[in-house]
This record gives structure tokens, C-alpha cells and sequence, in this order.
């Protein structure tokens, strides 16, 4: 059986990593639907080797879409996600519109796959924060033999998290350091070329951001609520490749040695942790990979049961479009979707 599926959003670096991913995995794709905003008519994208011409978003039909991969923004989604998922046309959403909504699952499938079976409440499933999908690839199988306590996360985000505008930021600010031309601030609140910024997404009233908040509500719903999270969240001038520094704090005892081969034998995890020059992995190695990578696998002795760990994924496969196509998968492989334009 082979399904419709329509992008919204597939002008964006997300959108367009989402048909990279469904070509690359040989998706069963009856027929591909390029959307984007009003602007965007008539661009090519490419899926595999064949070119799609964007259409608009606004009044396209999705009552023979199966499924609608969705990475507009959260207005964008709040409106548009439920006329969609009205019409009968699964949506799975990147953005943050529903992640927190009690009637919309928040899957990883490498974490909780079967809380996919709440889908058909809203028919709406959210992805996670690009933060969040590779942290918990990392903690859930620690979760499942040491019990988490506590995790202290730092995160240091690559621009493209930030969209296309991010990464076009990052490239301007670069070259206008090197000719001498002024700093043009529009993307990021301060200078990002040869920078680090403390600050993703809005402040909240307790002095965190938005992004910080995420990461714990979204670990809490994903793995376990009984897990204690707090997160500082700092962009970097990386292009693509989001890093985390991760503090774990365990119930029971668990040594680095233990943690390796767990992580080693874990899905969707790569341990690559030598001591010695290079032998850990680095955003920009990450860029176009799949996996979550786990590196300076150490014992925190400071705490009763406590481990360090450096994780690195590309923030826009696992942490946003491959995440996304893995859910559809998940649909396709447990027989939830009926294939309506094939029936
Ligand atoms: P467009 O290129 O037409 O603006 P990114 O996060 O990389 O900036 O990408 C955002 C994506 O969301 C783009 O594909 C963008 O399309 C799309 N988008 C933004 N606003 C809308 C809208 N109102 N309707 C449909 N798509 C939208």
C-alpha cells in the first residue's frame, strides 16, 4: 500500500530535510505534495530525483491526503492542523502548537512508541523540541536499568534551529566581520558570528526561556514525570549539529562502563567515546547523519550515582524531519492508516 503524503513548510530547512529523508528511506509514497505560503508558489523543491512545484497552503484539499508533515511554525500549525486533521488526513506536527495538548501524543519512536495509539483523539501527533528528541534517545535506556533522578542539561544549539533566516544570519554576520561591513542584528537578539547567546525562544516569568521550559515538559510527557530537568539553552555559531552537555543523577548505581555498553546496544544511539584526541563526535560530523551520538561517557563523583555525557545529533533530521518520517512509519507498520486515495 502506498500513501499521499503533503509537506507544509517545504520551502523551509525542514521541510525540505522531510522529503530528503522520505525519498532516502524509500517511504511508500503514492504521490508527494509540496506546500508552502502564498509567496512560495511555483518553487522547485526536490524529492529523490524528481522536482515538486510548491502550492499554496491556503484552501488545498487534504481529503486524499493519508498524512500531512507539518514544519510551518506554531501559529501557522494552531490554525491550519485542525481544519487538516478534519478532513481526515493524519497530522504530524514539528512545531510546539500541540506538544502539550493531553489529547495529542508527543512521540520518539525509540522512547514511546506506543503512545502513538492516542493519535486518533485530535488526529494530530506532535514531534518534540530538536533538543529534546536527542536527549531522550540518550536517557531512556539509562531510564530503563538505573531509574533517573535528576538531569542538568546545557545545550549549545546550531542556527539552523532557528530556521533558514538563522543560517542566512550566521553566513552574513561571518563575512561582514571579515570585509569590515557593519553588524546587522535581525534573527538573533546579539551578534552570533564568533558568539554564543544564552537565549532561545522568549523569557517565561521565572527567568527561563521558552526553549529551557521545553526541554523538561517535553522529557517529563516523553519518558518519565517523575524526572527533575532543568536545562540552559545557548545558540552558537554552528550551522547544523545540536550539542548537550547532560548531568545524570540516578536512583540505583550505574558505572560509565555499564552506561557504554547500554548506549552501544540502544536504538537510534552511536557511542563514540576514546580518551584520546578526536575520539568524540562534534556537531558538524553530525550534520546528515541519523543517529544520536554519545561521547565523554564519565562518572560524575560529586553525586551518589552520577554520569556525564556529551550528545550530538543533527538537529534537523533526528531532532525535527527524521523524527517526523519516523512516526509515519510507525503509522504505515502498525497498520493505522488505511491508504485512502489507493482504497
Ligand atoms: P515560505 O517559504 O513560503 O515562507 P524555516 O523554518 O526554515 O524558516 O521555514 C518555514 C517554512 O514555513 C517555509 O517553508 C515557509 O514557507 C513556511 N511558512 C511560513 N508561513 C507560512 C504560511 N502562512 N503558510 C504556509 N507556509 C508557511
Amino acid at each position: 500500500m502506498a500513501f499521499k503524503i503533503a509537506i507544509v513548510g517545504a520551502t523551509g530547512n525542514v521541510g525540505r530535510e522531510m522529503l530528503n529523508i522520505l525519498a532516502e528511506r524509500n517511504f511508500p509514497v503514492d504521490e508527494v505534495v509540496a506546500l508552502a505560503s502564498s509567496r512560495s508558489i511555483g518553487t522547485e523543491v526536490s524529492f529523490g530525483d524528481k522536482t515538486l512545484k510548491v502550492k499554496n497552503l491556503d484552501n488545498y484539499d487534504f481529503s486524499d491526503t493519508d498524512i500531512c508533515l507539518m514544519s510551518a511554525g506554531g501559529t501557522v500549525s494552531q490554525k491550519y492542523s485542525p481544519k487538516i486533521a478534519a478532513q481526515g488526513c493524519v497530522v504530524i506536527d514539528n512545531s510546539s502548537a500541540w506538544r502539550y495538548d493531553s489529547e495529542v501524543p508527543l512521540i520518539v519512536p525509540e522512547v514511546n512508541a506506543d503512545a502513538i495509539d492516542g493519535f486518533r483523539k485530535k488526529n494530530i501527533i506532535a514531534n518534540p523540541n530538536c533538543s529534546t528528541a536527542q536527549l531522550v534517545v540518550a536517557l531512556k535506556p539509562l531510564h530503563d536499568r538505573a531509574r533517573i533522578k535528576r538531569v542538568v542539561v546545557s545545550t549549545y544549539q546550531s542556527v539552523s534551529g532557528a530556521g533558514k533566516d538563522g543560517m542566512d544570519e550566521l553566513f552574513n554576520q561571518t563575512r561582514a566581520v571579515f570585509v569590515a561591513d557593519p553588524i546587522e542584528n535581525r534573527k538573533f537578539t546579539k551578534r552570533i558570528a564568533f558568539n554564543v547567546i544564552p537565549h532561545i525562544d522568549s523569557f517565561m516569568e521565572d527567568g527561563y526561556t521558552k526553549e529551557e521550559w521545553k526541554v523538561l515538559a517535553e522529557t517529563k510527557k516523553m519518558l518519565d514525570p517523575k524526572i527533575r530537568v532543568t536545562c540552559t539553552a545557548v545558540r552558537v555559531p554552528v550551522f547544523i549539529g545540536h550539542a548537550e552537555s547532560v548531568n545524570i543523577e540516578f536512583e540505583n548505581e550505574i558505572t560509565a562502563e555499564e552506561a557504554r555498553d547500554i548506549l552501544r546496544d540502544a536504538p537510534g544511539c552511536l557511542v563514540i567515546d576514546k580518551h584520546e584526541d578526536g575520539g568524540y563526535m562534534t556537531p558538524y560530523e553530525s550534520a546528515g547523519e541519523d543517529a544520536t551520538y554519545i561521547s565523554r561517557i564519565r562518572e560524575d563523583a560529586t553525586v551518589e550515582n552520577g554520569l556525564n555525557l556529551w550528545v550530538v545529533s543533527d538537529n534537523l533530521r533526528k531532532g525535527a524531519a527524521l523524527n517526523t518520517v519516523q512516526i509515519a512509519e510507525l503509522l504505515v507498520n502498525r497498520g493505522l492508516l488505511k491508504g485512502r486515495k489507493a482504497a
